[in-house]
């Protein structure tokens, strides 16, 4: 039963012109997209898409770097997709992030980290439906 989780490539990635190479390692991996766009995220759309973190340190950097520039969600397919998505990506912080990842490859540093996953199947729900209508999504059964 495939299972679906929410991807962003952040404004680092779409600068440093990697946005190909990190869908390549995404498709090699055995995720399929089922929905994906190109946004400009305003400052209140990205606070309220990390809302969570409001009474973190980093909060009012992190929503000034994904309002900074263009990002691209987007909905990946596979089985057991969130956590294997989180596996594909890496820590938060590219130091420390396992070899072969992709915020090992890519990212600069714990904000400037390429992607953003989900972290859990009831997290991804609420993150695709903040940026995706069920009408934009194609199944890729
Ligand atoms: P993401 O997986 O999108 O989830 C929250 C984001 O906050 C994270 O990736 C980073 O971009 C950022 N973040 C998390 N921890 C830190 C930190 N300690 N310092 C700066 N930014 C952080």
């Amino acid at each position: 039963m495939k299972q679906r989780t929410l991807a962003i490539l952040k404004p680092d990635c779409i600068e440093a012109k990697v946005t190909g190479k990190v869908l390549d390692k995404i498709l090699a991996a055995g995720f399929q997209i089922a929905g994906m766009k190109l946004v400009r995220m305003d400052e209140e759309t990205a606070g309220a898409f990390y809302a969570v973190h409001r009474e973190r340190p980093f909060y009012r950097d992190l929503v000034n770097f994904m309002s900074s520039s263009q990002c691209i969600p987007m909905v990946l397919e596979k089985e057991d997709a969130v956590e294997d998505f989180r596996k594909l990506i890496g820590g938060t912080d590219p130091a420390e992030a396992a070899d072969a990842t992709i915020r090992k490859e890519f990212a600069s540093s714990k904000q400037n980290n390429i992607v953003h996953g989900s972290d859990s199947p009831e997290n991804a729900e609420v993150e695709i439906g903040f940026f995706f209508s069920d009408a934009e999504l194609i199944s890729t059964g």
